[in-house]
């Protein structure tokens, strides 16, 4: 069998709403995941043992040894068919490192079908979003793409229509963030405020109709209205330069701004492609992308 590669799309959450924190440690989270066109491709050789290489953007704040999600994903699903995890797996990063875009989560879903195909698997669709889930609460919608609703810690998927396409730009920042940290963050600002941070406490959050009404639609001004990230006051309490990063997106023609998952990274939709253009220029390092974009796809 030779070399095969799969693309994996980064995502956006048009909807980050996060109930308590439950017993497990996790949040009850209802989300809205939108795959856009910024894509890592993870390629599944031959080999004796597992290796490990990366290229691309970020590459040398990307771990190469069993720590990496895409070294793990190939070990569950060689575990899970007793099979030999013999496979040199190569990523090529085009999705920032530690950014709130579900990198690391997109190079697992790639890694799972890449090997599945290589070894000869083929794995039931079901099975492999099972190992998804198992290996992170992103994992399952790198693998889905396109657009669905996440409850549960944001594994469990219900697709969404979307009836048009969205133009976003996405401004990355120097370092990552901590997803863990940005949860604790979220927690520590709502005891601060006088409140509880646990889910027996809270009531469970819901997708906002009007924001699911707005995808479907297509309507990008539907859309900005109803954007909302519950983790983007943690991001900007950890990062306070990102509040200048918001508003220099908006003063640059955006229709709306937020903070995409748990940061650093910033998203900003814009009316038309020559809007995104214009808006990407304002930003040392920002990346226009349209949505929606498939999941893990075999090329
Ligand atoms: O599931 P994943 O490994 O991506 O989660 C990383 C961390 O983010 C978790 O260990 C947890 O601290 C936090 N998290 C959370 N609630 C979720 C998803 C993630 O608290 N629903």
């Amino acid at each position: 069998m030779s070399a095969v590669t799969v693309r994996v799309p980064a995502k956006v959450n048009v909807q980050l709403s996060v109930g308590g924190r439950r017993p497990d440690g996790f949040h009850d989270l209802a989300t809205v995941f939108l795959a856009v066109g910024l894509y890592d491709h993870v390629t599944a050789a031959p080999a004796e043992g597992l290796r490990i290489t990366a290229a691309g953007r970020d590459v040398d704040r990307v771990p190469l040894d069993g720590t990496n999600l895409a070294a793990r994903a190939a070990v569950a699903l060689a575990k899970r068919y007793g099979v030999e995890p013999d496979v040199h797996l190569h990523i090529d990063k085009d999705i920032p490192v530690a950014g709130g875009m579900a990198g690391g989560s997109a190079d697992a879903a790639g890694a799972l079908v890449a090997c599945d195909a290589l070894w000869g698997l083929g794995a039931p669709r079901e099975e492999l979003l099972a190992l998804c889930a198992e290996l992170g609460s992103d994992v399952p919608f790198s693998l889905a793409g396109g657009a669905a609703l996440g409850t549960g810690r944001g594994e469990i998927l219900t697709p969404l229509e979307v009836g048009g396409e969205f133009h976003w730009v996405f401004a990355v920042a120097e370092g990552g963030l901590s997803t863990p940290e940005v949860y604790r963050e979220c927690d520590r600002l709502r005891r601060a405020d006088g409140g509880s941070d646990l889910a027996s406490d809270l009531p469970a959050p819901g997708a906002d109709a009007a924001l699911v009404a707005a995808l479907r639609e297509g309507s990008a001004a539907g859309l900005a209205s109803a954007l909302s990230n519950d983790l983007q006051a943690a991001s900007v309490a950890l990062r306070p330069a990102l509040a200048d990063t918001l508003a220099t997106g908006l003063a640059a023609g955006a229709l709306a701004a937020l903070v995409s998952g748990s940061g650093p990274t910033c998203a900003f939709l814009a009316p038309s492609a020559g809007a995104a253009t214009t808006l990407a220029a304002a930003f040392p390092a920002a990346y226009p992308a349209l949505s929606p974009a498939p999941g893990a796809t075999l090329l």
